[in-house]
């Protein structure tokens, strides 16, 4: 399946700054979890403005940054700063890192994100393998490309196990992918749980489905940064994701590593 031609330019230029021949696994970091950057030896930063073809993200506790360098001797490329739909881009261009790990040969690819939980058993905090994606917004496949659809999750039962062995407990469940950018109304929120929702949030699923698309070994893990709205009388606030990324970067960067070493 071929790559938007763009990607090209954008990973001479990557090559041109010593990016490694061979990387072992890309992560693709969610609101308020950039910290994970941190964790790469020898680690070299690349501003987003700096690579052709990317666009500069415009929300809050996403940086916009291609952090390559090396974890347990691996090679590993994190993008700090993703791009959602809801800030203007289009599908084609919130796929951008999932592009880049295929045009750089990566084998293994880690999408994170910050959600919302709509089931009442979860608790800010959980982390949650996704095994099943329910989209409001069907048509999610970037322009020009045949209408892809994402079944089957292979990789979430392996990725449970790995957290098990760390003594992690980690939820899993169904991510109802909205484009956002308002939350949703409590409404919603019943409805998309009668749906069998388990979270809901505003990334993902179309890089997801582009991943899936291109055969690259992928899980996506949600933090659940804030209970849906409705679910508690608390009200809903961007600072959150913060609050609960904090809560949980040691342990979400012991899963992330223990993924690249054993998925
Ligand atoms: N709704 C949608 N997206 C989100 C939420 C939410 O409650 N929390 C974090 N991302």
């Amino acid at each position: 399946m071929p790559l938007p031609d763009f990607i090209e330019t954008s990973v001479e230029y990557l090559r041109a700054q010593n990016i490694p021949d061979q990387i072992e696994a890309a992560v693709i970091l969610g609101s308020g979890l950039g910290s994970f950057g941190k964790q790469l030896e020898d680690s070299t930063s690349i501003p987003y403005s700096a690579i052709p073809h990317l666009p500069a993200p415009s929300v809050k506790g996403h940086d916009g940054k291609l952090i390559f360098g090396k974890i347990d001797d691996k090679n590993i490329i994190a993008f700090s700063g993703r791009f959602h739909y809801y800030e203007g881009f289009s599908f084609e261009q919130t796929a951008i890192p999932v592009y880049l790990t295929k045009a750089l040969d990566a084998q293994k690819l880690i999408i994170s994100n910050a959600a919302g939980a709509i089931n009442t058993d979860f608790h800010i905090g959980d982390l949650m393998v996704i095994d099943a994606i329910i989209r409001q917004n069907l048509a999610i496949t970037p322009k020009g490309r045949t209408p892809y659809r994402y079944n089957h999750y292979p990789w979430a039962d392996k990725a449970r196990k790995i957290a098990a062995n760390l003594s992690l407990s980690v939820q899993r469940g169904t991510y109802l992918y909205v484009t956002g950018p308002n939350y949703e109304t409590k409404a919603e929120i019943r409805a998309f749980r009668t749906l069998g929702a388990d979270a809901v949030g505003m990334s993902t699923a179309p890089e997801l489905f582009e991943a899936a698309r291109l055969n690259l070994k992928t899980v996506a893990i949600s933090l659940i940064s804030n209970m849906a709205s409705g679910v508690t009388k608390a009200k809903l606030d961007h600072n959150e994701v913060k609050k609960a990324a904090e809560l949980r970067k040691k342990d979400f960067a012991r899963l992330v590593k223990k993924l690249i070493s054993e998925l």
